[in-house]
Formats: C-alpha cells, sequence, structure tokens
C-alpha cells in the first residue's frame, strides 16, 4: 500500500517520503480502514521537524487525523462491520474518564493515518457524522476534542451570552469558533491578518483584533467587552501569549491552556487570575467521548469543518509546506 513516513531522526519537511508497506491484516478486534482523507494538525509539524516534546521510536507514518471505510474486521469485531464510515479517536485508546496511563496517539508515537490502510483496535474509531463528507470528518480527532474538552468540559460549561476568544484562526481556533457559537457564546478571534479576521467574521465571530497592528492585544479585547473579559480563552499561543490571556480573562473565566504557538521559552505571572476568581486548565485532547459529543453537535447544528485547502495524495508535501507557513484558516487535508 501506499504510505508517507518520517525517519526516526527528523531531518524537517524534506525528509517527507512517498514509500510502499505491506497492506496491514485485521487481528482479533481490530478494524481495517482504507483512509478516503486525513487532515494536518501543527503538531504533524513539530513531528517532521523535530521540535515535538518527544522523539519517534521508528520510521513513522505521520498524521492523527483521518476518515474512511471498513474494509474488513478480524474475529470478535461487534462495533463495526464492513462498508462502515469511521474516524479514528486521537489516543489508542482512552474511551472516557481519566485517562489510562498506557494511551499512545496516532502519527506519534503510533503509525499515523497518511496511508492507504489503517488496522486498529475497534475500540479506537467511531462512527462518521453522516452529514459530513470525508474531507471534512477527517478534521474532527485531534483539533476537535481539543476546542470541545476547552469550551465545555474544562470547569465552568460554556453557555449563551458568554464570550469566548480565540488565539489564531487555526484548526482548533475555527472550531472552537464553531461550537461556541453553536452553544450561544460571542467570539472574538486574534489574527495575524485582516483578511483572515474578515473570513472569522463570516463564520460567525463578532470582533477580530489584529495581534501584528496590535501587539497589545488584550487591551482591544477589554475594550471589545466593555472592560468585562471574556469567559474563555483558546490558549493556542502559550508562553508568549499567556500574560495577555489571562489578562483578558472575566471575572470567574477560564483560559484553557493548549498550543505552543509562540514557542516555549518565557514565564508568566498567574496573580492575574487569582483576584479574578479565574482559571487556568490545561486540555490534552480528549477521550474518545467528547469525540462523540461534539459530532452529535456537528450534526445538530450543522457545522462543517473549516478547510483551508485539501491536497492530493501525491501533493502531500505541499499541504505540509502550506501547515508550516500559516497562510490558511482552518484545517488543511489530503486526499486519496
Ligand atoms: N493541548 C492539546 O491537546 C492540543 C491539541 C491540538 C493542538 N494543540 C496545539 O494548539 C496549537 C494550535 O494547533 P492547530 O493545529 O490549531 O494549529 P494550526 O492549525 O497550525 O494554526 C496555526 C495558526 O495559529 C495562529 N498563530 C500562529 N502563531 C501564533 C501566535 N504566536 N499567537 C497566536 N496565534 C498564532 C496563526 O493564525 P493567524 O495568522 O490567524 O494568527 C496560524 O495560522 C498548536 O500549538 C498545537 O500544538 C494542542
Amino acid at each position: 500500500m501506499k504510505v508517507y513516513e518520517i525517519p526516526k531522526i527528523p531531518t524537517g519537511l524534506e525528509g517527507l517520503r512517498r514509500t510502499e508497506r505491506p497492506e496491514p491484516k485485521p487481528g482479533p478486534n481490530e478494524v481495517l480502514v482504507r483512509i478516503r482523507a486525513a487532515a494536518l494538525n501543527y503538531r504533524d509539524h513539530a513531528i517532521i521537524v523535530g521540535s515535538y516534546r518527544y522523539n519517534l521510536d521508528h520510521d513513522t507514518i505521520p498524521c492523527s487525523d483521518g476518515a474512511g471505510d471498513v474494509v474488513a474486521v478480524g474475529p470478535g469485531v461487534t462495533r463495526f462491520k464492513v462498508g462502515d464510515r469511521v474516524i479514528p479517536t486521537f489516543f489508542q485508546i482512552w474511551i472516557d474518564g481519566l485517562p489510562p496511563k498506557n494511551r499512545s496517539a496516532l502519527g506519534a508515537p503510533l503509525d499515523g493515518t497518511l496511508a492507504e490502510y489503517i488496522s486498529l483496535h475497534e475500540d479506537g474509531w467511531v462512527a462518521m457524522p453522516r452529514s459530513l463528507s470525508y474531507e471534512e470528518a477527517a478534521t474532527l480527532p485531534c483539533a476537535g476534542p481539543t476546542a470541545w474538552n476547552a469550551l465545555m468540559l474544562a470547569g465552568t460549561r460554556i453557555k449563551p451570552g458568554d464570550t469566548v476568544l480565540c488565539l489564531g484562526t487555526g484548526g482548533v481556533s475555527m472550531f472552537a469558533l464553531q461550537f461556541a457559537r453553536a452553544a450561544g457564546a460571542c467570539v472574538i478571534v486574534t489574527s495575524s491578518s485582516d483578511e483572515k479576521i474578515v473570513r472569522a467574521r463570516a463564520l460567525g465571530a463578532s470582533d477580530g483584533v489584529n495581534y501584528k497592528t496590535h501587539p497589545d492585544w488584550e487591551k482591544e479585547v477589554l475594550a471589545l467587552t466593555d472592560g468585562r473579559g471574556v469567559d474563555c480563552v483558546i490558549e493556542n499561543g502559550g508562553i508568549g501569549t499567556l500574560q495577555r490571556s489571562m489578562r483578558s480573562v472575566a471575572w470567574g473565566g477560564k483560559v484553557a491552556l493548549i498550543g505552543v504557538l509562540s514557542g516555549r521559552e518565557g514565564s508568566a505571572d498567574p496573580h492575574d487570575l487569582m483576584f479574578k476568581s479565574a482559571s487556568l486548565h490545561g486540555i490534552g485532547v480528549g477521550h474518545r467521548a467528547s469525540l462523540e459529543q461534539l459530532i452529535q453537535a456537528i450534526e445538530v447544528n450543522g457545522i462543517k469543518p473549516v478547510i483551508g485547502k485539501s491536497f492530493p495524495f501525491d501533493q502531500a508535501a505541499d499541504a505540509f509546506h502550506l501547515q508550516a507557513s500559516g497562510n490558511f484558516v482552518g484545517k488543511i487535508v489530503i486526499t486519496m
């Protein structure tokens, strides 16, 4: 079968190579899926350039996200049958509640979805939303639960009338925008680009702040909320944006610490949270139950994931280059 691999010792985007591997056979309780689309996350870029937080232990098929058709099932499978459309869970396997110690993620350390076929335990798949195409559904496994957990499961659940601040216009942010709007909340985005802010407004954001032209963007956020601040920050920037995020949050609000887009060096003073009784929540993607919850929200509300651009399998390298450039809104997809 056709696959892409990245070397055990990453060498950068040039290291992505197209190769062949034997087609997997489903073992006991495994489901073999013909992948129809895969999707990229910032993490996939970090893995390929060697800046991810742990090393690969083998030449690895990248990407955690995908969608496809069940083409065979191993002995003992009860959850799926041949012909079902499915997407994988990011962690293999974390079903609900607290994370098990031995959970592993697709794309690193496990082989991922940028392959014609993939065989995983039946508990590591969920049914694809009926309302979505393969390309749209492929975007869900990583960024979807991350945004859902930040809004709905971490601390106080977002409610109608709340205001959510999304940092940037990438995959996690655009899911958070759509889920927050469906929950009746207002959304403010920050972005490096006025054009991207126009796009975010078209998707339902009420306001946008360009953090390049307004480096003190938290002051703009406070002005936009009459000095009150926001109820939830989708904190994709990390340590370089955290202080401003903590200043942006309202009394009793929450900062969902998700990303590292601004780098890993620096420091922040948590006292901005203390007198506002605000909270900081680490987010680690999420369990299968959170993916199933957000799929229900997608189907009930008619949400369509935002696809910045789609590439054919042969042009996967171009997809990774676009991811690295930041010149997109939402998700980047590779079709097969
Ligand atoms: N903790 C978890 O469970 C989890 C799960 C998923 C992702 N993540 C992390 O969350 C972050 C976002 O992931 P993603 O896949 O959504 O990324 P992505 O789709 O690649 O989003 C990139 C976008 O973020 C914005 N951005 C870049 N640098 C920024 C900065 N310094 N401050 C604010 N915004 C910035 C840019 O949009 P603009 O040009 O509009 O600013 C850029 O286009 C990454 O750090 C990723 O590793 C964590």
